[in-house]
């Protein structure tokens, strides 16, 4: 079977295990893993930004983000197919008392001039007051699609103009990275606070991380504690996410590269593929799907006419090609 329904799907390479084998550990609730330490400060580094927080998911490190910025009540504005609006199963309200309004944008874009007419400034006991932006890139859900750099800067500007804050949920950050050669600080400087995670393209098992202020990664310390995400000695799993930063992050062009090959197999234009994610419209998502699977390939549906290909780590050039094949037939 090729497996092209997630890049979640990754299984730790021997190489990675190895590594997890020998990792320094100490109870990181103590503050005593010296490999979380480690792999915190790198986080924070990259982005530039002065301090990370190691999580187990992509959506706690959502959630204690959006909730850095936003207070029970107030909203948060982003795209409506973004994974927090859609896919974290309503945690920003449920834990946070968070409310959003979204914006629709095909390929998961910021539209300036509509955020523009959504925001809401404090007015006392009128209406909900508008604290922060949320902005997702690449976005899942719009089939990876990189959001260009000058609108984040334009959108900076604007947030910073009204005095609301920018978070990224940049859960593959990391295929935008190389995909465009934007430096990820320059990403960083765009947002007040971003979740970006290990546990997708770069290959490790289980990680993400909450990136931002000392201060405010200081309070999301007491917030995971909080809500169950005290972990001991996960420097295990800390070893894995540096081993994927030092190996997995360049090859994330050979995922981009078997992912245009895939878009051309199915009929889809390949300059509209960003990263590593293709979405193929087919009358029968469903229908498609198990053809597909009958014939040694693993795809996913993710709407009724709407099928979604993800290349990753676990997917060769070999595999990719013979998917490609398999793919076009059908
Ligand atoms: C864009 C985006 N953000 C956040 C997440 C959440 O990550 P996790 O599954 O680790 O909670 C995902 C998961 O696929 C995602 O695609």
């Amino acid at each position: 079977m090729i497996d092209l329904r997630s890049d979640t799907l990754t299984k730790p390479t021997d190489e990675m295990r190895a590594v997890m084998a020998r990792a320094e550990v100490g109870d990181d609730v103590y503050g005593e893993d010296p490999t979380v330490a480690l792999l915190e400060e790198r986080v924070a580094g990259m982005f530039g930004h002065e301090a990370a927080l190691f999580m187990p998911t992509g959506s706690m490190a959502n959630v204690l983000a959006v909730r850095s910025l936003v207070a029970p009540g107030q909203e948060v504005l982003c795209e409506a197919s973004a994974h927090i609006a859609r896919a974290e199963l309503g945690a920003h309200g449920a834990y946070s008392g968070v409310t959003m309004r979204t914006w629709i944008h095909p390929r998961g874009q910021v539209d300036l001039p509509t955020v523009r007419t959504l925001f809401a400034p404090d007015m006392g006991p009128f209406f909900v007051r508008t604290t922060a932006i949320s902005v997702e890139n690449t976005h899942n859900f719009a089939g990876g699609a990189v959001l260009p750099i000058q609108d984040l800067r334009d959108l900076r500007e604007y947030a910073t103009g009204v005095g609301v804050a920018v978070h990224m949920d940049g859960a593959r950050i990391w295929n935008a990275h190389v995909a465009t050669g934007v430096p990820l600080a320059e990403y960083g400087a765009i947002a007040d606070v971003l979740a970006v995670c290990l546990s997708k393209g770069l290959g490790a098992p289980v990680g993400s991380l909450m990136v931002g202020s000392a201060d405010a990664i200081a309070e999301a310390r007491v917030w995971r504690k909080r809500m169950g995400g005290g972990m001991r000695q996960v420097g295990i799993l800390a070893a894995a996410g540096l081993h994927a930063l030092d190996h997995h992050l360049e090859r994330l062009a050979d995922d981009h590269a078997h992912a245009r090959l895939l878009a051309e197999a199915c009929g889809v234009d390949p300059v509209a593929v960003d990263t590593n994610i293709v979405v193929v419209q087919h009358a029968d998502a469903l229908g498609f799907v198990a053809a597909a699977r009958e014939a040694g390939v693993l795809v996913s549906a993710v709407g009724p006419t709407a099928v979604r290909l993800v290349t990753h780590l676990g997917v060769s050039r070999v595999d990719a090609e013979r998917a490609a094949s398999v793919l076009a037939t059908l």
